[in-house]
């Protein structure tokens, strides 16, 4: 088997930031509740720019950072809930920005847990020798698959993107693999696409509003996401030789620093164990994991050698997390 090794990060989010403060004009809620409940004060929202757009610039990022060429790209997986189409994948309209001419594309869909997701899949390829080089990318614009009336979910969430390069190399980067997904709790958290309508079925059934915004049963998530956390800490150190003293940050999916507070406490940890940067994007869904892992790239607070463990939750229900070693 080959060795795999993160070579590259990159992020890319909108300008526009809308605070909680702004948020409390437009629908029923405080700055209070959402950083109490929450802890996220602001987020970047999208004023055009799609899920493709910001995937280009945050892989841009993450290849020059990684000192490799486009053209050296041998896979894209780009991992979503929100693309620009149904076809074709936001992967391959990315390869095209970045005219990484070389390169297999394709779309995942795990929500928040995409880019663990991704990178798990690229290190699979890479491991068996099918290809060099792949480009991760977890992209979002949960901006549009929202009801803004809705303060239950549209407080959360905000649009962004990470990319990550991953390379062959000589010394294994990622040190252990944990997933899962759990389909009978799917509906707990859902964005329809459109429904089965053609001209062989009585079209009066199936017309009407489409309803594709992001409904949420967030005490569910809340208590997934805590569980998931603590089980895959446990389950991921159980295939190394390491304990929770040698992780020196653990990088989980951006939802709440309530969630983070709880599986902290289970796990015997204190929270600055944890990286959180979750006040100022919200919840951006499969670009969380990376966004968070590229701020502190470039706060340079990871060290060659260093190891931390990422973990993503979320809808599918999907869950997954790595050991990687700086
Ligand atoms: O990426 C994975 C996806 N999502 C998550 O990980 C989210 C996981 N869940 C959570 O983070 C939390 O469950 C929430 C932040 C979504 C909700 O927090 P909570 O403490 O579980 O609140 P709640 O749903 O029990 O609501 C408490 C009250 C309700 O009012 P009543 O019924 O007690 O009068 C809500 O209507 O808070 C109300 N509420 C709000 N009030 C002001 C709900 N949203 C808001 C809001 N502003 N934005």
């Amino acid at each position: 088997m080959n060795k795999v090794r993160i070579i590259g990060t990159g992020s890319y989010v909108p300008e526009k930031i809308v605070t909680n403060e702004e948020l409390s004009c437009i629908v029923d809620t405080s700055d209070e509740w959402i950083s109490s409940r929450t802890g996220i004060r602001e987020r970047r929202i999208s004023e055009g720019e799609d899920t493709s757009h910001m995937a280009s610039k945050a892989a841009l990022k993450a290849i020059e950072n990684a000192g490799v060429k486009a053209e050296d790209i041998d896979l894209i997986i780009l991992a979503t809930a929100t693309p620009d189409s149904f076809i074709p994948s936001t992967a391959c309209i990315v390869q095209d920005n970045i005219k990484a001419i070389n390169a297999t594309c394709f779309d995942i869909s795990a929500a928040c847990s995409g880019f663990v997701y991704g990178i798990d899949i690229a290190t699979q390829f890479i491991r068996t020798g099918s290809v060099k080089t792949a480009l991760v990318i977890g992209a979002e614009t949960l901006s549009k698959v929202l009801n803004w009336k809705d303060r239950n979910t549209c407080v959360l969430f905000g649009d962004g993107a990470s990319a990550a390069v991953l390379k062959e190399s000589d010394v294994e980067g990622i040190l252990s693999i944990y997933r899962g997904s759990d389909g009978s709790k799917g509906k707990f958290l859902t964005c329809n696409a459109v429904p089965v309508k053609n001209p062989y079925i009585d079209s009066k059934e199936t017309m009407g509003d489409i309803d594709n915004a992001i409904t949420m049963d967030g005490k569910e998530i809340f208590k997934f996401g805590v569980k998931i956390i603590v089980q895959g800490v446990e389950e991921l150190l159980k295939d190394t030789t390491y304990s929770l003293k040698d992780i020196k940050y653990i990088v989980p999916h951006q939802a709440n620093f309530r969630i983070i507070e709880s599986a902290a406490k289970r796990l015997g940890v204190s929270e600055e164990k944890f990286y959180l940067n979750l006040d100022k994007f919200g919840n951006t869904s499969a670009a969380s994991v990376g966004i968070a892992l590229d701020d502190m790239v470039q706060k340079n607070l990871l060290q060659s050698g260093d190891k931390i463990l990422l973990i993503g939750f979320g809808g599918g229900l999907t869950y997954g997390g790595l050991i990687v070693e700086w």
